[in-house]
């Protein structure tokens, strides 16, 4: 099969370890394997579902746990992106990326299988099956910002091809067993397959999370990924979602919301209440901020994220200054926040994102 032909070895690449041999990282796993370890993809090993297909849970004969996501529809054309995406995908490295433990490509079915995450998405703290436990205090989600930030900061300026992930939001950050941010599914847009049901053909992505240069025109940058951080920040700060359900007519962005309080000073009022008020004033104040200049309108004016990576982190002094001082928090920039209803209400660009489980 013409698909095999595209995988030469195992090995993975950080940049730094060029002409050093290093053990495989990746495999090819046979069907039998993968259905074995999910108990033939049984309901009750279901993770969740997304645009690709869906998520098992399952565990490996040397007794490591893996997550297995399995392609729902299958096309031609979608054999040939899967191969080239598996072959750079397979390469990336970064602590805060989820890598690829493998894949499986046997008759029509396509498969890839990742390290299992034990605390699952950002999303189910936030609003799903975890929320209730409370378990992301301020300084788990202070780490979770940065690095967030830095995985996504690698696959912008250091992997080789640059990836634009086109999907930064909460259920694409998975948390390990020590609440470690990685970044997950970055390259495979463009692998879901057509009539999905939270993406489109044109324009990839989630409702909520796309800056509106890409949600009008199609224009995907890294900027783009900068605006979805932004709005991914605020989230993971305030605990609110992104669009904001006001009445049956009104919907209110987060970015909006956000916007007003911090132009009032009123930093505070954006915590998540679950935080009941224990967070470093400071630093809450610097993440609200940096969320706001990312998620601005103006793609011009939105940071790299290794500038976002380095406000965050709070290094310099000046920087900081530099970010309270930016025009966006003082003008009152008409245009540049629309206020209510923004362009991702075009429902013809995409279309609501599913329930899972996490
Ligand atoms: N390696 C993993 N470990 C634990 N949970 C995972 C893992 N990979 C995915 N999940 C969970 O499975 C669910 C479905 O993931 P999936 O990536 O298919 O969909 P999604 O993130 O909701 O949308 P998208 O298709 O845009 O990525 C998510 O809630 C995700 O958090
Ligand atoms: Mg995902």
């Amino acid at each position: 099969m013409a698909f095999r032909s595209f995988f030469c070895c195992g090995k993975a690449s950080n940049g730094k370890e060029k002409g050093k041999k290093s053990a495989p990282t990746w495999r090819v796993f046979s069907l039998k394997e993968l259905q074995s370890a999910t108990n033939n993809f049984n309901y009750d090993n279901k993770l969740g579902e997304g645009g690709f297909g869906s998520v098992y849970w399952g565990q490996l004969w040397d007794g490591s746990q893996i997550a297995v996501k399995r392609l729902k529809v299958w096309s031609n054309r979608a054999e040939m992106e899967f191969a080239v995406e598996v072959e750079i995908l397979a390469r990336v490295r970064h602590k805060n990326l989820l890598s690829l433990r493998g894949y499986c490509a046997e008759g029509q079915e396509r498969l890839i299988v990742y390290d299992y995450m034990p605390n699952l998405s950002l999303l189910s703290h936030l609003h799903g099956q975890h929320s209730a436990e409370c378990l992301l205090d301020w300084g788990r989600r202070l780490r979770i910002a940065v690095e967030s930030a830095e995985g996504i900061a690698y696959l912008h300026h250091h992997a080789t091809p640059h990836i634009i992930h086109r999907d930064i939001k909460a259920s694409n950050v998975l948390l390990d067993s020590d609440f470690q941010a990685r970044v997950a599914d970055f390259g495979f847009a463009k692998l879901i397959p057509d009539g999905a049901t939270h993406v489109t053909t044109r324009v990839k992505g989630t409702l909520g999370y796309l800056a509106p240069e890409y949600a009008m025109l199609g224009k995907a940058s890294e900027s783009c990924d900068v605006y979805s951080f932004g709005i991914f920040l605020l989230e993971l700060v305030s605990g609110k979602k992104p669009i904001e359900k006001l009445s049956a007519m009104m919907k209110r962005t987060i970015a909006d919301w956000a916007l007003l309080l911090a132009r009032e000073g009123k930093f505070k009022e954006v915590a998540d209440p679950k935080l009941n008020g224990n967070f470093v004033e400071a630093e809450l104040k610097r993440v609200v901020l940096v969320a706001l200049v990312c998620a601005q309108n103006l793609p011009d004016k939105r940071p790299t994220m290794l500038e976002a990576v380095e406000f965050l982190k709070g290094e310099s002094k000046e920087k900081l200054v530099t970010l309270e001082n930016a025009e966006l928090f003082k003008a009152d920039l008409a245009g540049n926040y629309q206020g209510l209803s923004g362009p991702e209400d075009s429902s013809d660009c995409i279309s609501e994102e599913k329930d899972s489980k996490s």
